[in-house]
């Protein structure tokens, strides 16, 4: 069976790794404690179970996920004889140049090192890799959740081969994805640039009293169409990680404005559904339910 790692199983890692396991590979889940492994099995096994509900599934749950192996921490261990590593850790670039020397060292020379990144520069992760691999250092963007999601932005560094990119379509596609590759390694890629200023200018109609929140949500869904409105979807996304790109976006030239209204939710640790309050509140913290 081919192998893949995962490293991170967080909101984003543990639907990458259902979605591999899915598809046929034997992944090792990576995080740094047992209760983060133990949640993110909970979650998988969650998701399997309202997928097979639906007929969506094509075997038992439980056999796509005896090909699910948690592994805490070791990340040397977790890449031995894996041909794709996707790292899903947090955003924070020194986190993840160290995930990429350690998976470089293990990882046989063949294997490419995938990154889901939001809005770090691929170029940048890069430079954690021997000479020699840097052609096989790659953006694999996810959105969540990437069990439904249909997009994959397959990003290019400077160093990337396109060889590279070529492979990551093809998993990405073995995955039931859809694909674009973006050419240029530029903040946000194309859908978090775009995002931000979405977000951006909905917080900043409702911190001018211009509109509410609800107004807002509302015009965006019942309008424009949307499966979520701008606010709902930063506490589905998690207001930390929006936070975490808008920084990432601002430091590499991106111009914004940047509205008090996230910022604060960020200084008070109201992430969204994960911390249970948000823009709105969620009575079960980790559950997402509509307001
Ligand atoms: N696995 C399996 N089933 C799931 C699931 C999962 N991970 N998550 C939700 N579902 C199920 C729900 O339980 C529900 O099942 P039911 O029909 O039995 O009740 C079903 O899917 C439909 O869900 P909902 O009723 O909650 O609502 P929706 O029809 O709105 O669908 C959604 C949910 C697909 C999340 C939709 O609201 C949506 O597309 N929202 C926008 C999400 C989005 O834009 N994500 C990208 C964010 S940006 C990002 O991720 C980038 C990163 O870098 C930050």
């Amino acid at each position: 069976m081919p192998k893949v790692a995962v490293i991170g199983a967080g909101t984003m890692g543990h639907g990458i790794a259902e979605l591999f396991a899915m598809a046929g590979y034997e992944v090792a889940l990576v995080d740094v404690a047992d209760e983060y492994l133990k949640r993110a099995l909970q979650n998988i096994e969650w998701s399997l179970k309202k997928l097979a509900e639906k007929g969506q599934l094509k075997e038992d749950p439980s056999a796509v996920l005896s090909r699910i192996r948690p592994v805490v921490g070791d990340v040397c261990s977790a890449v031995v004889g894996v041909e794709l590593m996707v790292e899903a850790v947090v955003e924070d670039i020194e986190v993840k140049k160290r995930v990429f020397a350690e998976a470089d060292r293990c990882a046989p020379p063949e294997a490419i090192l995938a990154t889901n990144t939001s809005s770090l520069p691929i170029t940048e992760i890069a430079e954690a890799v021997k000479p020699e691999r840097k052609t096989k250092v790659v953006g694999m963007h996810f959105f969540n959740p990437p069990v439904l999601m249909p997009l994959v932005e397959v990003i290019k560094g400077q160093y990337t081969s396109d060889e590279t990119v070529k492979k990551v379509a093809e998993y990405a596609q073995k995955l039931g994805k859809q694909t674009v590759v973006v050419n240029r390694d530029v903040p946000g890629f194309i859908v978090n640039r775009i995002l931000a200023r979405v977000n951006e200018a909905a917080c900043w109609m409702v911190a001018r009293g211009e509109a509410t929140i609800q107004e807002v949500d509302s015009a965006l869904i019942y309008k424009a169409g949307l499966p979520m409105g701008a606010f709902i979807l930063m506490d589905y996304t998690g207001i930390d990680v929006i936070c975490f790109i808008g920084d990432a976006m601002l430091k590499r030239g991106f111009k914004s404005h940047p509205c008090p209204l996230i910022l604060e939710k960020c200084q008070q640790k109201k992430y969204g559904v994960k911390s249970g309050e948000g823009f709105y509140k969620y009575p079960a913290p980790g559950k997402f339910q509509w307001p």
